[in-house]
């Protein structure tokens, strides 16, 4: 990831509109889960997103926890985002928004089958990815036989 030139979202001031920017936070998370097959891991808040100074357009940074949306407890994670988020605009902002109702529009008609994490990282990043994610924790392993 880039840097970016920014404040996190708990050190800005005043938002120009807290619902576009909202959204544009809730259309990521939305991206992310559809298009791209990821969640957060249930450490998103005001402290893990970016806001551009130059665009105002909002980042997700801190992704060390990331889960397939497959893999066990994906969906809980992702509602914790969700709701760590909205809490924060809801308080802070005045937003008046419904977590359940954000929560079904991110998920939308994406169908999840829970497998176990390995089998959901290696149907996100095929083998050969999988290899190259365990490819430390395997050399050790082959250093204890
Ligand atoms: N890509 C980035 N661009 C700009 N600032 C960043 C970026 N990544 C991290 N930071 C800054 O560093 C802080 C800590 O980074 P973060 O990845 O959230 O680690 P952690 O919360 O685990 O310490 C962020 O809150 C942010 O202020
Ligand atoms: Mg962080």
């Amino acid at each position: 990831m880039s840097y970016i030139n920014g404040a996190q979202l708990s050190e800005v001031g005043d938002a120009d509109n807290p619902e576009d920017l909202y959204w544009g936070i809730i259309e990521g998370i939305k991206k992310l889960f559809a298009d791209v097959g990821i969640v957060h891991g249930g450490d998103l808040s005001e402290f893990n997103i970016m806001i551009d100074l130059d665009n105002g357009e909002p980042y997700i940074i801190d992704w060390p926890q990331w889960v397939p949306r497959n893999a066990p407890g994906a969906l809980d994670m992702l509602r914790r985002d969700i709701t760590n988020v909205t809490r924060y605009f809801v308080k802070r902002f005045g937003l008046d928004v419904d977590i359940d109702e954000v929560y079904n529009y991110v998920v939308g008609n994406v169908e999840v089958r829970e497998e176990s994490l390995e089998e959901a990282l290696e149907e996100l990043l095929g083998s050969e990815g999988l290899s190259e994610l365990m490819g430390s924790e395997k050399e050790e392993e082959f250093e204890d036989t």
